[in-house]
């Protein structure tokens, strides 16, 4: 087993059936191998700063029904809000103030932010903050309207594919959505010359072991700059409420096996594995990770943000909470990176 760990660190890549052993094992001294190499992968090519993104979460109105999100749709229970131009422009000079370079937009599919509206406020961070980098995660939208916000100043998208199995798409999503949509979407945001980020969630319901070997074949296909992964977590008012939360031990190993297969990859501890494990945050970095994303959100609509129950939002994954971030990381012999981290193509 070491041998795979050893064959998929040389080649950044693994035969499919392979990968399924690997992430089938149970062996925590193969864990423990698998971990310490994508730790060392990580510190090659990112030494030991951490990079962080100011994240501003600009709406939780939206017009599609995942039945994993909080923000759904149809829960009629949720508390709905938009930021305006105004108050997204505050959070960004606050993020600046605290040594923040790059700013992450991220909402529902709210047909409120439209072109016009976003490629003002993008346009005007841009010309604000010219020294920082923006990334958009603001869903499914056309390929002029992705071109249109490039051209105002967006560097950097994030769009997960959630899962790569057409079935499975459709068991989380609803009827109007589509995977050939999503990938469609990925494909044109890449083209355009975004940093591109996609990902999955970890045991969102009818996920099996072979669905992610097919989810991380498509990941080392496709070359995101960026991959977020993070284990699902059932939020109460949607029609997974009832299901169990994803694991974070998987979660910490497939950011190690992501590690291996993209070695230069921009990888976050993210915040739903900070929710489940009070070390979560640690425990990503140690596995590979080199990114976190503290809340950067007014706080009153941080906790309407809600993806999924008890989301951490305070404290380290705030942006209020730097310093701490930066004992927490200090104590395990990491640091903050104040540099805008651009992804770089490295061997
Ligand atoms: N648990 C974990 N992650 C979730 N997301 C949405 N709902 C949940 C949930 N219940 C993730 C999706 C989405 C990202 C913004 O948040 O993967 O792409």
């Amino acid at each position: 087993m070491k041998e795979l760990v050893d064959r998929l660190r040389r080649n950044q890549a693994l035969p499919a059936e392979e990968l399924r052993r690997l992430l089938t094992d149970n062996d925590p001294t193969i864990r423990e191998y698998l971990r310490r190499n994508a730790q060392e992968v990580a510190l090659a090519h990112f030494g030991r700063g951490i990079f962080i993104r100011g994240l501003i979460e600009i709406s939780n109105r939206c017009r599609n029904d995942c039945r994993y999100c909080g923000i759904r749709r149809s829960n009629r229970l949720a508390t709905r809000y938009r930021l305006d131009r105004q108050t997204v422009l505050d959070c960004c000079a606050e993020g600046y103030r605290l040594g923040m370079r790059t700013f992450v937009m991220q909402g529902g599919e709210d047909p409120a932010l439209t072109d016009a509206f976003l490629t003002d406020l993008v346009g005007e961070i841009h010309r604000r903050w010219p020294d920082c980098a923006i990334t958009l995660s603001l869903g499914e939208r056309s390929e002029a309207s992705y071109r249109a916000l490039f051209e105002a100043g967006a560097n950097r998208y994030l769009l997960r594919h959630e899962t790569i199995d057409p079935d499975h798409y459709r068991l989380l999503h609803p009827e109007e959505m589509s995977l050939e949509n999503r990938v469609q979407c990925l494909r044109a945001l890449k083209k355009i010359g975004y940093q591109t980020g996609t990902g999955i969630m970890v045991g969102s319901p009818g996920q099996t072991p072979d669905l992610i070997v097919k989810d991380l074949q498509f990941i080392a296909e496709f070359k995101p700059q960026m991959i977020g992964i993070g284990p699902f977590i059932p939020h109460r008012d949607t029609p997974f409420g009832q299901e169990p939360a994803g694991s974070v031990e998987l979660t910490v190993k497939l950011l190690s096996i992501l590690r291996l297969l993209c070695p230069s990859a921009l990888i976050p501890a993210t915040t739903a594995l900070a929710t489940l494990s009070g070390d979560g945050r640690i425990l990503g970095i140690q596995a590979g990770a080199n990114v976190v994303m503290p809340n950067l959100s007014p706080p009153d609509e941080r906790s309407k943000y809600n993806l999924y129950n008890g989301k951490a939002a305070f404290g380290c994954e705030a942006a209020e909470g730097l310093d701490s971030l930066e004992r927490e990381l200090e104590k395990v012999g990491y640091h903050i990176s104040w540099d805008r981290g651009d992804y770089i193509e490295q061997d």
